[in-house]
């Protein structure tokens, strides 16, 4: 059976190859794009997820525009990271396939409405605004969502935007908040995993011999984002954060991780956006989020590339 899932974007080359993967696997069925904010603003992600989806040959995925900003604060962007566009890299043509009318947080209340409960996963891979949005609108969505599966937050790799915060969650701290705070079931795939997960070069030029239109932008699209992590890090690799959440979806089997309570920091100025993690359960805290904490960093790699080369 296929699994129903909605993946919320804020492309971004790494959101850029999990919508590749989960485009490229006969066992999801992704309803839609969502896109918001995040990386850099929404005239670009907007723009970059549609460019994506027809790169796959996918355009029979309908996309919605969301939030272009966070909930309460203004928006940081990660240009120093992605570049201008948020795509830069890979030359890809303007996209020629609409959006739709209707706002992401309406798509995403009046969709999980209509679906069986149950039934829908949603997948954010940037910051969390259009889903808390859509949880505050419609409360009665919550217990409709099969499970939230997203890539944010860090606690033994702590920050990537400040020494305390990972990007996604420190953009949008409120919305992360009202995420957590759901009672919906959480999955969180965090920097202490895609840290795990880098690009190293044996692994960047397997994806360039594939050979395809879909593993040339790949190719191009890491080699560009790179470069920020390798002067920063100085690993023989980046992360490639956002695609662990589908390779998740795929093969859980892939990664081990425990269920604890996460709660966000919204009060301080120095730590705000800090995904405080009760891994050693400390606290009597409630348990709300399944905590990934490592990931088999090959078969991630294998399952990636073997699933570009089915793309055009
Ligand atoms: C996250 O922030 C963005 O830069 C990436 O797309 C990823 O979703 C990593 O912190
Ligand atoms: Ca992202």
């Amino acid at each position: 059976m296929t699994r129903k899932i909605i993946i919320d974007t804020d492309p971004g080359q790494d959101d850029a190859v999990a919508i590749l993967l989960a485009a490229a696997s006969p066992e999801l069925e992704v309803r839609a794009l969502t896109v918001v904010a995040g990386n850099v603003p929404l005239s670009y992600t907007r723009v970059n997820a549609r460019k994506v989806l027809e790169l796959a040959g996918r355009t029979d995925i309908p996309v919605y525009v969301g939030c272009d900003r966070p909930m309460r604060r203004k928006l940081v962007t990660a240009e120093h990271v992605h570049g201008k566009t948020g795509l830069d890299g890979p030359d890809l043509p303007a996209p020629t396939m609409a959006e739709q009318s209707q706002h992401g947080v309406d798509y995403l209340i009046d969709t999980l409405r209509a679906a069986p409960a149950g039934t829908i996963t949603l997948c954010p891979l940037g910051p969390l605004t259009n889903i808390a949005m859509a949880l505050v609108k419609a409360p009665d969505i919550a217990p409709r969502i099969a499970e939230i599966v997203l890539m944010g937050g860090a606690y033994f790799d702590v920050g990537n935007i400040t020494p305390a915060a990972e990007f996604n969650i420190y953009v949008d701290p409120e919305a992360a908040d009202v995420v957590l705070n759901s009672g919906v079931k959480i999955t969180m795939i965090p920097l202490d995993v895609t840290h795990r997960a880098l690009a190293t070069k044996p692994r960047l030029d397997a994806i360039a011999a594939i050979g395809n239109r879909s593993g040339n932008a790949v190719s191009a699209m890491l080699n560009f984002s790179e470069r920020f992590d390798l002067a920063k890090y100085g690993w023989g690799g980046a992360p490639v954060h956002d695609p662990n959440v589908i390779a998740y979806l795929l093969k859980p089997e892939l990664y081990t991780g425990r269920q604890i309570n996460v709660t966000v920091e919204l009060a301080s100025e120095l730590t705000l956006g800090m995904t405080v993690a009760d891994y050693w359960q400390i606290t009597k805290r409630p348990r709300n989020v399944f905590y990934v904490r490592d990931v088999d960093a090959q078969g991630f790699y294998d399952l990636l590339t073997d699933r570009l080369a089915r793309l055009p």
